[in-house]
């Protein structure tokens, strides 16, 4: 673990009042409860990695401060919005670089595309956003995004597509279920870090239970 500058406690309370004043109350599920629980499952991850802490609970608070989700699909908006606020709080530049290219590269792109971290902090925020992505408040947060972007629970006329590019990500409206299939299915074997594939596990089998479960509901036989 490497040396905290003696400003970082500064930089990361100022840091979640901004962020915490911005995403309070949101209703796509990238609140600000999601927030709080990426830092900590970040920094529970961090425990078992040698990373800096400072850059990893700056990345994990900034990381959906303007997620491409409500930009019309500029994933450029993040890393720029993230830089802005840390320099107005005299964030040194290597911290703000690394936090900016962390949030740069953290968004899923679709099942054919790969979004490699490039250093360990960033594989460590990146596990944490996908856990939340996963189990019981996986399940709970598709189905509020769904519903704020106005898809269908389930329509078993369209089948779920794994996409080649992150235009094709996007861009698509299948229905909330597919979502599973085209994404939150994937997730478990695609985490970076020994911690967060165990927790993984566990957040993996109850969606497929809940599936299950969902199907043999809507088949009108449970
Ligand atoms: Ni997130």
């Amino acid at each position: 673990m490497t040396q905290s500058p003696p400003d970082a406690q500064r930089w990361i309370q100022e840091t979640e009042s901004h962020v915490r004043a911005q995403l309070l109350g949101e209703g796509s599920g990238h609140d600000w409860w999601h927030i709080e629980r990426v830092r900590t499952n970040a920094l529970l991850i961090a425990r078992e990695e040698a990373v800096d802490l400072v850059v990893v609970e700056l990345a994990a608070l900034l990381h959906d401060i303007a997620d491409h989700k409500f930009h019309d699909g500029d994933d450029t908006v993040g890393p720029r919005v993230a830089r802005a606020w840390l320099e107005s709080i005299g964030v040194d530049e290597g911290t703000i670089a690394h936090v900016c290219d962390i949030i740069a590269t953290l968004s899923f792109k679709g099942a054919g595309t790969s979004s490699q971290m490039r250093s360990r902090e960033g594989m460590v925020v990146q596990d944490a956003d996908r856990l939340d992505a996963i189990g019981a408040i996986g399940i709970a947060r598709t189905f509020a995004y769904g519903g704020h972007a106005n898809r269908e629970i389930y329509n078993p006329d369209i089948p779920p597509v794994q996409h080649a590019s992150f235009e094709e990500y996007k861009t698509n409206s299948s229905p909330t279920i597919n979502h599973f299939h085209e994404k939150l299915l994937l997730l478990k074997d695609r985490m970076n870090t020994r911690t967060a594939r165990r927790i993984a596990e566990g957040r993996h089998r109850f969606m497929k239970t809940f599936l299950d479960q969902f199907h043999r509901e809507w088949n009108g036989d449970a």
